[in-house]
């Protein structure tokens, strides 16, 4: 068997919608990239979400409008992949690294103990798509003690009175909490649209506005598309329109808007992700559950619980009481027998730049705790019944060997 990690999905559908899109006489940033955004809104349950180019310059857009300032703090857990904090030092602020349960989501104790008047923003990450812990993380946010030490350096600061609660949901297009989009647990949500993801562009992301009532969120919006395509008055696809030449530019936008080429690949993908790629995915993760359950050395990920159900993004498979060469071994031995595995995340203290920087893995016991025993499964539509056995089979052949 040769079993990819992470194709696209790319069927019938697909293809019609990207060949009309370039028969369409227009490609970039235009109609198809609007109905994205009008799909994405109504699945994230929010009036307004805007197309961008990936999740990491959705996040630089957002802690622009923000206002983050040069040595501005962002709480985020250590526990991500790295474009969480390189957003963040891009755009000249400092990431506080937090560690996290055992479920992958940031500890809200220790995201509280890690508030100080220099904190502007928490970025959580809803781990191979599973929800963090949405009102204890907001209750922590409204108590008083944190509103009094918040100190605001930009309007929008000043309006919200305490630090912004951003979603790292790169992974989590379509999870639910509380039996709503998990979306609305967050003041802003970020997806991703990379070609690895439940919705794909090939690269993109969609930031989804739910701000608070002081707030309109129309207008978020409609700032956060100008400042998405250099701050220019009127887009190309308004100006190609006859007579509609004139334009100005009102601020330092950056450039990041989505193409209607890509655009119209996820929205093929986006018209049947509830009724058909969603439950796809669950399958297959429901498959890999009823195999490993029975097994007394596998520790198995979050799904779903009266609260919170995942986007199915990754299969998360821990393994009992084996070294991290033991499961880089394990990887290595299905890798041979033909099916990819993945690891999600090296914590990102354990990485160079952030060594460097001072960050020291040694603080976030349960991070690496998670990352040294951890094998991703593949999980996407295209997977057959039968490439899931083959999969759970050649672990398990792999843990003996390995292991025993
Ligand atoms: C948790 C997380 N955050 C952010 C990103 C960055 O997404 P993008 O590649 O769209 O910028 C990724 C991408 O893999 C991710 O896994």
């Amino acid at each position: 068997m040769n079993i990819p990690f992470s194709p696209p999905y790319i069927d019938q559908d697909v293809l019609d919608e990207v060949m009309n899109t370039l028969q369409s006489g227009w490609i970039t940033t235009g109609p198809k990239v609007k109905q994205l955004e009008q799909l994405s809104a109504e699945i994230a349950g929010v009036q307004h979400a805007l197309c961008v180019n990936s999740w990491t310059s959705g996040a630089l857009l957002v802690l622009k409008w923000l206002g983050l300032q040069d040595g501005d703090e962002v709480i985020m857990p250590a526990y991500t992949y790295s474009a969480t904090a390189l957003a963040v030092l891009h755009s000249g602020g400092v990431p506080v690294m937090v560690d996290i349960n055992e479920d992958f989501t940031i500890d809200p104790e220790k995201l509280a103990a890690a508030i100080t008047p220099k904190t502007k923003a928490i970025i959580t990450v809803d781990v191979a798509g599973w929800p963090c812990d949405y009102n204890r993380i907001n209750h922590i946010l409204q108590q008083n003690s944190v509103k009094q030490i918040f100190a605001a350096t930009s309007d929008v600061q000043e309006k919200l009175g305490r630090p912004l609660l951003i979603a790292d949901a790169a992974h989590s297009f379509g999870a639910t909490y509380m039996s709503k989009p998990a979306t609305l647990g967050a003041d802003i949500t970020i997806f991703s649209l990379h070609a690895v993801k439940n919705i794909t562009t090939a690269e993109g992301g969609v930031i989804a506005l739910n701000l608070p009532s002081g707030f309109d969120n129309g207008d978020v919006y409609k700032w956060m598309r100008l400042n998405a395509m250099n701050g220019q008055t009127a887009d190309a696809f308004t100006k190609t329109q006859k007579g509609n030449w004139r334009y100005d530019i009102v601020s330092d936008g950056l450039k990041i808007n989505l193409t209607d080429v890509c655009a119209a690949i996820g929205l093929a993908q986006m018209r049947k992700y509830k009724s058909q790629l969603l439950p796809d995915r669950r399958r297959v993760f429901d498959h890999y559950c009823s195999f490993f359950k029975n097994k007394d050395w596998a520790i198995m990920p979050p799904s779903k619980d009266p609260d919170r159900e995942s986007s199915y993004h990754l299969f998360l498979l821990r393994i009992k009481d084996i070294t991290e060469a033991q499961r880089d071994n394990i990887i290595q031995l299905v890798a041979e027998a033909g099916a990819a595995t993945n690891v999600h995340f090296v914590p990102m203290p354990m990485l160079t730049l952030f060594k460097q920087k001072g960050y020291d893995i040694a603080n976030y016991p349960q991070a690496y705790d998670n990352y040294h025993n951890e094998i991703s499964l593949p999980i996407y539509s295209q997977l057959t019944d039968e490439q899931c056995t083959f999969i759970e089979e050649q672990i398990e052949k792999a843990y003996i060997t390995v292991v025993k």
